[in-house]
């Protein structure tokens, strides 16, 4: 088969990271016979400094046109002004919103050789695999946004609304998840307090009852969960929550397997091409410009997102398991950058280890 990737390698490490996603691809298509057309893009801080836009309408284009999404990161110091006008962020949001990529998914496992690479005890890491299912398009992300001058000086408010559609397509998507690993669905929000919480809490029971009663439901506020997260972090299955509680929930989740260099995500649409759905993957870490160029980064939650990829967007199941296979076995042979190396192992270098995988593919 023949595929066309639009790859936003984004600012600090993305090019890095996405050359080995790349790299990966081309080896997935010399093993199974598939050719990969590889479409570079421009977004965030490089798209700005070229075209004065963090999201150039080519690139929203080439992103439609093709099969699928594979993105770095975005962002850096020099364009850090959270007052300007344009900002890389934009790029982001902006791209999701365009493709309607309503529901992230950010899986949290943990290979058994990274366990000393979590700040959290080692028995507390038994078992976990959990999923967290963020809402990507709606919530206090989206809504109106003001900011005005009054009589106290200024003010500034940022609306948070949701409709039943929205919930109810994300909520959808969890439960089929959840149907498919350990059958356990766990709606994360703060009902105590807030209006849209209290919408998810009845669309969700609601739709739980009628569509999936086979699974087993339950919810807690975002609060307790950020506590439990850490308590017993095994008990999740299938967390489902709006787009900011996600936001917050998944950069803590990503600290039970160590590092951020290892988490991939996949940012989904409805079903397009053909039943296919439309999706853009990118590693959960960000642009990390301290270590950009220098050949330190990461590049295996990139390629575990290559595997989502060619999961969730191109129905290649063997593909993608052929990659988190080849993941597995590059750690277990030691190759890994400085992040997760343990104390006198050696550290490789970010295109090492890309090539590590793509020899084992
Ligand atoms: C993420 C990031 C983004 C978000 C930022 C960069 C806008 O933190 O993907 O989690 O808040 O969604
Ligand atoms: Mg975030």
């Amino acid at each position: 088969m023949e595929y066309t990737i639009t790859v936003l390698a984004g600012d600090g490490i993305g090019p890095e990271v996405t050359a080995e996603g790349s790299k990966i691809l081309q080896a997935v298509g010399a093993r199974f016979g598939h050719r990969f057309i590889l479409y570079p893009a421009l977004i965030g801080g490089n798209a700005i400094d070229a075209t004065g836009s963090a999201l150039p309408e080519e690139t929203v284009t080439a992103c439609r046109s093709s099969d699928a999404v594979l993105l770095g990161a975005v962002g850096g110091p020099q364009w850090d002004n959270p007052n300007a006008k344009v900002r890389p962020e934009q790029g982001l949001l902006g791209i999701r919103k365009a493709l309607g990529l309503f529901a992230n998914l950010r899986p949290v496992t943990i290979h058994p050789l990274l366990i000393d690479a979590s700040p959290l005890r080692s028995e507390r890491l038994v078992d976990v695999d959990l999923l967290v299912v963020r809402e990507l398009t709606g919530g206090i992300y989206f809504g109106e946004k003001r900011r005005e001058q009054g009589q106290d000086g200024e003010w500034a408010s940022d609306l948070c609304i949701y409709t039943q559609a929205e919930i109810e397509r994300v909520v959808r998507m969890a439960a089929e998840l959840a149907r498919g690993r350990h059958g356990k669905l766990t709606l994360v929000d703060k009902a105590n307090v807030l209006e849209t919480s209290r919408l998810w809490r009845s669309v969700t029971t609601r739709l739980m009852r009628e569509e999936f009663s086979d699974l087993q439901f339950d919810w807690m506020l975002v609060d307790a969960c950020a506590m439990h997260l850490l308590r017993r972090p095994s008990d999740f299955d299938v967390i489902v929550t709006e787009n900011m509680f996600g936001d917050i929930l998944t950069d803590e989740a990503s600290m039970l397997a160590g590092s951020m260099g290892m988490l991939p995500s996949a940012s989904l649409g409805v079903g397009a091409h053909g039943g296919k759905r439309m999706g853009l993957y990118e590693p959960i870490h960000g642009s990390a410009p301290d270590i950009a160029g220098q050949g330190k980064a990461n590049p295996l939650a990139t390629i575990l997102s290559v595997a989502l990829l060619l999961r969730h967007s191109l129905g290649c199941e063997a593909e993608a398991a052929a990659i988190e296979a080849a993941v597995s076995n590059t750690l277990e042979s030691g190759i890994v950058t400085g992040d997760v190396a343990r104390p006198g192992q050696r550290s490789y270098h970010t295109a090492e280890v890309g090539d590590a995988v793509a020899q084992r593919i």
